[in-house]
């Protein structure tokens, strides 16, 4: 399957198939330039995934004639940092990366982000690809060219919009997935349904158990229609000049500040935090009586069920809620001192609010953590 991403000329496929890291090379070919070293290709992985999914891709470009120069970074999400962007940037100009080259990214969230931002600034701008190996990877931040580093003041501060050139996505490389990481993944994909989708929520209440459980044709499912409904909000809004790419942050500002809370660490994955934000972006929509009550529930508990810790003291992270509420305003919307929030008036029915009351937020979190 193929989903376009239509940004004019910087449009590109997301190619969708099991099995597709083995069969990669092929369609990777057009994008390697024959050089006086041979034909040659960086490919950018972390440790974890070097030793599970590198070697299939390596024997899949080398039979397309492709030799790759791998850079393996240690896995986790301190490689998002200043260190992590100088040490890349350096090895890719040591493996002579011109301008005109594509880069490969494989690996999840932290590789693909790291990897576009250090290629959108490598020589003022080279290509790459990405090969999400996560579910969280491969159902939205392996699409619309969002990428960043960390700053000491906050997550992803420092970043760029940088589009991929392709984005190849092998559901197959989810079965080697740790159960919680795809368990956070799951945190994007059911937010398609809640910002704009009811019926495929209702899928998601339907498949959840089977995609966790790890029956690849629902995931690939899952992937292939969280593809699509990314791509369509990337191409009416790239770089969130308006209000609709901004609704895939339902959740976000919420698990945002818990993920500060736990210094952005394995304590709280960014998905279980983005699945915790989403249980309080509808619990507060329904306090301040703008979405039903039940459909609010019906959320909070589809999550429970689905194994999301969704009580901030279960987690450690029972702090007071002006100490979360800061948290909230390092949030790149902060504007003229106002935080836009995604809310919901019911399942399927995202919006941004603009005039949240914090001091209304801080109580809301008090309450919560008290839980
Ligand atoms: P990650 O990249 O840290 O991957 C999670 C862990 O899974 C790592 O230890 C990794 O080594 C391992 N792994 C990856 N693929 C594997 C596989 N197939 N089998 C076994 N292990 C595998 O985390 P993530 O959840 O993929 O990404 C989180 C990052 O993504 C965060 O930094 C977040 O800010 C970012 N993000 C970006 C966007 C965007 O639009 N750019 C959107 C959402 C999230
Ligand atoms: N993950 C949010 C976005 O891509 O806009």
């Amino acid at each position: 399957m193929i989903v376009e991403v239509a940004l004019g000329a910087r449009s590109y496929p997301i190619h969708i198939e099991a099995g597709l890291l083995g069969r990669a090379g092929p369609l990777l070919a057009p994008l390697v330039r024959d050089k006086p070293a041979g034909r040659r290709v960086c490919v950018i992985t972390d440790e974890t995934v070097a030793g599970l999914h590198l070697p299939t891709l390596t024997a899949s470009l080398s039979a397309a004639g492709i030799a790759v120069d791998p850079i393996v970074l240690p896995p986790g999400e301190a490689a998002k940092s200043w260190a992590g962007l100088e040490r890349l940037c350096e090895a890719l100009l040591a493996a002579e990366v011109e301008r005109k080259d594509h880069v490969v990214a494989l690996g999840g969230g932290v590789i693909g982000d790291l990897v576009g931002f250090a290629t959108s600034i490598l020589r003022r701008g080279c290509g790459f690809v990405q090969v999400p190996t996560t579910l969280l990877a491969q159902v939205d931040s392996s699409v619309g060219g969002k990428t960043a580093i960390n700053a000491g003041a906050g997550k992803n501060l420092i970043g760029s919009f940088h589009q991929p050139a392709m984005v190849l996505i092998d559901p197959a490389v989810l079965a080697t997935l740790p159960r919680r990481e795809l368990r956070a993944g799951y945190a994007e994909v059911l937010k398609y349904g809640l910002i704009g989708d009811r019926d495929f929520f209702d899928w998601c209440v339907a498949n959840a158990p089977a995609l966790l459980a790890g029956d690849a044709a629902v995931q690939a499912e899952a992937i292939a229609a969280s593809c699509r409904a990314k791509a369509k909000v990337v191409a009416a809004d790239e770089r969130e000049t308006g209000d609709v790419r901004a609704l895939l942050n339902l959740g976000h500002t919420f698990g945002h500040a818990f993920e500060a809370e736990a210094g952005f660490s394995d304590r709280l994955l960014h998905g279980e935090g983005v699945g915790l934000g989403m249980a309080l972006a509808f619990r507060f929509s329904a306090r301040i009586g703008l979405c039903p009550a039940d459909e609010a529930e019906a959320v909070v508990r589809h999550l429970a069920e689905a194994g999301f810790e969704l009580r901030p003291r279960a987690l450690g992270l029972d702090a007071p809620g002006a100490r979360l509420v800061a948290h909230m305003r390092q949030d790149k919307k902060m504007s003229a001192g106002r935080l836009p929030f995604i809310l919901a008036r019911g399942i399927g029915q995202g919006f941004v609010a603009q005039d949240v009351d914090l001091d209304a937020v801080t109580a809301f979190l008090d309450e919560m953590v008290a839980e």
